[in-house]
């Protein structure tokens, strides 16, 4: 039977996991201001072997309610260590878990997680295998094209379907490839017409006009945006119509310092120190990107403190 999404929704628009930047605090406020109608925890991040599967620091992530359903993203490489992580999870409070099959970076890829088990087709079928009865809600995976070649997805389809998966999240780079190259939608659209699974596009989302292309050449079950989402602080309204397609520089710099301000309130809760406050405000403000403001939103990321940083954010509307 073709699986479905669990979200009484037509069309999810759902935030992207991305590690170091949607925790809970970007999370909350992006629900508040962007609504997403799903968002993702970044990965978590499976301890092999211990008795503490996932780090406290993570099992906050995961009990954390940021006012939109949530799926939590694991990311690790043996199947009992994946069910140990999942049953952990569940019990925190999570009812969607999510594999990930894409991580292109260091540690994970030297240790077979993430991206790397692309490689290994019986072991992603084991792994799911595994998780499939330990998950609540909908289990799902989110993957890139294939390991060194955008060809090598077709052959996980059978597995996904076969372990139960209810939806998959593709985006259509390989591991190898890293975020070079664009994302080839013409395997977003390949895969959705290969599969009765519901398949959500990742990839180079930046405008209300992307999001309608690749909506109407792949014809996915809903988008998934992430780097977009933190460059346009209002880009879900954007796609939906409730905000304007085509922003102004000067109405996009206004919500940028909105949004600035908005989520300083929550980081001031969750780190310590002014240091670290800064430096995780500035990891968000360096993916802003604003037509003809290149230069304003460089000498923000090169502030001292939050006063020059926020001050910095000010004058963006007026340069
Ligand atoms: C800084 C950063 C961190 C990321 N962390 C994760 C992660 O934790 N899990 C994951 O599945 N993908 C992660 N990704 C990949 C994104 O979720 C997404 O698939 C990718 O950026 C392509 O979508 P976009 O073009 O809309 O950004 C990360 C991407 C970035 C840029």
């Amino acid at each position: 039977m073709p699986s479905s999404l669990p979200w009484d929704c037509d069309f999810p628009l759902i935030l992207a996991p991305m590690q170091g930047l949607t925790n809970r605090g970007m999370r909350r406020v992006m629900v508040e201001t962007s609504r997403p109608d799903v968002v993702f925890t970044e990965f978590v991040r499976v301890r092999p072997g211990s008795n503490r599967p996932v780090a406290p620091s993570d099992l906050a992530e995961i009990a954390f309610d940021p006012g939109a359903p949530q799926v939590v993203q694991l990311i690790g490489r043996r199947a009992e260590d994946l069910a140990a992580a999942a049953r952990t999870a569940v019990a925190a409070g999570a009812v969607h878990i999510n594999l990930n099959l894409g991580c292109p970076f260091g540690r994970m890829t030297a240790n077979s997680g993430g991206g790397a088990l692309l490689r290994e087709p019986e072991e992603v079928r084991e792994i799911l295998a595994a998780l499939r009865p330990l998950v609540p809600g909908s289990l799902s995976v989110k993957t890139r094209a294939g390991f060194d070649d955008p060809g090598e997805i077709f052959a996980f389809l059978d597995i996904f379907a076969d372990t139960g998966v209810d939806f998959m999240v593709i985006h259509p780079r390989t591991v190898t490839q890293r975020y070079r190259g664009g994302a080839d939608h013409r395997i977003t659209a390949r895969v959705v017409a290969e599969t009765e699974m519901p398949v959500i596009a990742n990839g180079d989302i930046r405008t209300a006009a992307d999001a309608a292309r690749v909506r109407e050449f792949c014809r996915p079950a809903g988008l998934m945006l992430g780097r977009g989402a933190l460059s346009d602080s209002l880009l879900f309204e954007r796609i939906r119509g409730r905000a304007a397609a085509v922003p102004a520089s000067i109405e996009r710099a206004l919500e940028a310092a909105a949004f600035l301000r908005r989520l300083h309130r929550e980081y001031a809760e969750m780190f310590c120190g002014e240091r670290q406050v800064l430096t995780k405000l500035k990891a968000a403000a360096s993916h802003i990107e604003i037509d003809g403001l290149e230069r304003p939103l460089r000498k923000l990321l090169r502030t001292g403190n939050l006063s020059t940083f926020f001050a910095a954010a000010e004058q963006l509307a007026a340069d």
